[in-house]
């Protein structure tokens, strides 16, 4: 029986969290660790409902903070993936708070992860493909490649 194709919808995680004082510096603004500690939480989660694997984190890059998220604003963590190659997964993910009483959304921090998938031997190991759907995802997986090149390089 052939394997199901997974698709990038199969495996997006979606996030809630609040900023507290621990997360936070004496302006009360987030430290930009913890929100990418949120974000790898989420994209690791994400790489390992796609390949049923445990999943390490091999390299974080293209990291921008937008807009800064502070004490008591909600955030949305989410993570998709773009595409998988042998053993690895790119995860595409984004942060968005929103702050009472407006609660508008604000695109708070984007980043590309890359997952490995590991074997009980802590050994690389196959993961399934990824077919896109949207346009969206087919455009995210045509330009992962490109990413992984220049990642390469
Ligand atoms: C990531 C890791 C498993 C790769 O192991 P490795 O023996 O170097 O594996 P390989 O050279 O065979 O590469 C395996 C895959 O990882 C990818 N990869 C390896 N290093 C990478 C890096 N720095 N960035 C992106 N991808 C990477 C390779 O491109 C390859 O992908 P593919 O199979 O899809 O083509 C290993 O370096 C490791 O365990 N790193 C520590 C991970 C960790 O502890 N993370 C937690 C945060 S510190």
């Amino acid at each position: 029986m052939s394997k199901p194709i997974k698709t990038p919808g199969d495996s997006e995680i979606i996030m809630t969290e609040v900023v507290f004082p621990n997360d936070t510096n004496p302006m009360g603004i987030i430290q930009g660790g913890r929100i990418i500690q949120l974000m790898d939480i989420a994209c690791a989660i994400c790489a390992q409902t796609h390949s049923s694997k445990i999943a390490v984190t091999a390299s974080i890059d293209k990291v921008s903070f937008k807009a800064p998220a502070k004490l008591g604003d909600i955030l949305t963590i989410k993570a998709k993936i773009t595409r998988a190659f042998k053993t690895s997964m790119e995860i595409y993910a984004e942060v968005w708070t929103k702050r009472l009483p407006e609660l508008k959304p604000t695109l708070a921090n984007k980043a590309y992860f890359t997952f490995v998938a590991l074997d009980a031997n802590a050994r690389p190991t196959a993961v399934p493909p990824l077919k896109p759907i949207t346009e969206t995802e087919k455009k995210q997986y045509k330009e992962a490649l490109i990413r992984r090149t220049s990642r390469i390089e």
